[in-house]
């Protein structure tokens, strides 16, 4: 130990008073690295090479590190434990070569050799190798399709964006597919990674949105390098999609009811999606309470189907009641539509004209049909009477 201070107190000297031979000899005592750059593939091993010169005679350890100044790390000592690093040559004092197993996009960087020099003083003179550029090849992650916030209509024109990341090098190509046919996007943006170690994609495509979507598929397709078969990404555009429903309430138009018979009015929702609805029956703006409640039914369109019906007594009372069928839609505002209920009294309606339904007592009120009735009388008559003539004879 004493020889190594007195060593190193002679160094100090010598650099101190000689400054050229100085120089030469810290020269000759650096790490030497002779890879610039090393590109490996993730999950493989990576081998960093470092030599120090025999005759150095210079004391301390010799260390690799990954960057240099604030944000450095210490990849390997002669003292730590790291778990995936190995010396190539244990215990040699000239090769520092290391190894690391099973690369990590995050790994790439610069990696300095770094002799740590034994001083008198706290100010540490580094010995450091030129450094060398380690990249990581990645594959890309699957890609992700993500689409609007909410639910758009049939007619709107959406953006759904596509994204991977992790990948190195940067090469990316993006092909976006709508069923099976490829539809035009806008160049991918490639941006550095959060540990600048790899590449993030972001592509975007604009789809105007139609009522059949329901059943229609996105497809984010990625190609990389290190890629033997291109990623798919998947978004079902039914996803992004509110189709509205069509409302009928039916009878339409509505016709007039005979007291004290049953009326069914039938609310037909249509053709909407999600199923997502609730339908309310209000009489004269007051809710009512429905017993039959129908479930919505997904067409083969994929749109959905709903009937719901309300069976009222057609009470006196009734007449001139406001009927509405409120529909909900995917908790959109609600949407009303209204029949008003006629009711016609057959008894009194008769006194005056009897002109509206065509029952059988209205029918007596033609006289064509009296003639037929007296000639068809008439003619029983005659008969009648000739049967009778002739039996008498
Ligand atoms: C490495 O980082 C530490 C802490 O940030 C710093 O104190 C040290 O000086 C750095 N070393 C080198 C060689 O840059
Ligand atoms: C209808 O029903 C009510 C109560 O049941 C009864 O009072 C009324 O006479 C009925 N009207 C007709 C036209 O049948
Ligand atoms: C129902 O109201 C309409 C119009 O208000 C009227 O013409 C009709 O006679 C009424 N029917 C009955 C059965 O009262």
């Amino acid at each position: 130990m004493a020889r190594v201070l007195l060593l190193t107190a002679l160094m100090l000297l010598l650099l101190r008073r000689a400054p050229g031979a100085g120089a030469q000899a810290v020269q000759d005592s650096k790490p030497e690295q002779p890879q610039d750059k090393v590109e490996v593939t993730a999950g493989q091993n990576l081998t960093l090479n470092c030599t120090t010169s025999r005759n150095s005679f210079i004391p301390g350890p010799v260390k690799w590190l990954k960057g240099w100044g604030t944000g450095n790390e210490t990849i390997y000592d002669q003292t730590g434990v790291f778990p995936r690093v190995t010396r190539a040559l244990i215990g040699s004092d000239t090769d520092f070569t290391i190894r690391i197993r099973d690369v990590r996009p995050e790994d790439a960087g610069t990696y300095y050799c770094v002799k740590f020099p034994k001083s008198l003083d706290g100010d540490e003179p580094f010995l450091r190798g030129k450094g060398t550029v380690v990249s990581v090849r990645a594959k890309p992650t699957r890609p992700v399709v993500s689409g609007p916030g909410r639910r758009q209509k049939p007619g709107q024109s959406v953006p759904f964006t596509c994204t991977a990341g992790g990948f190195f090098p940067k090469d990316i190509t993006v092909k976006w597919l709508k069923d099976e046919a490829q539809i035009s996007a806008q160049q991918p943006q490639i941006t550095l990674g959060r540990t600048n170690s790899s590449y993030n994609m972001a592509s975007t495509v604009t789809v105007t949105l139609q009522e059949h979507d329901v059943r229609s598929q996105l497809v984010c397709e990625v190609q990389h390098p290190m890629l033997t078969a291109p990623l798919r990404g998947t978004y079902q555009l039914r996803q992004a999609l509110r189709v509205p429903p069509s409302i009928r309430l039916l009878p339409d138009p509505p016709s007039p009811v005979e007291v004290n018979k049953t009326v069914n009015f039938i609310c037909h929702v249509k053709g909407f999606y999600p199923g997502d609805v609730t339908v309310t029956w209000l009489e004269n703006g007051m809710q009512m309470k429905v017993e039959k409640i129908s479930r919505p039914e997904e067409r083969p369109s994929g749109l959905f189907e709903l009937r719901s019906q309300l069976e009222v007594q057609a009470t006196e009372r009734k007449n001139g009641s406001v009927f509405t069928c409120r529909v909900v839609h995917d908790a959109q505002a609600p949407d009303d539509t209204k029949t008003t209920l006629r009711i016609v009294d057959p008894a009194r309606e008769g006194l005056s004209g009897r002109s509206q339904t065509g029952n059988g007592v209205s029918v007596l009120s033609s006289p064509g049909l009296w003639l037929g009735i007296l000639l068809e009388k008439g003619l029983l008559g005659g008969l009648l009477i000739f049967l009778f003539k002739r039996g008498r004879a």
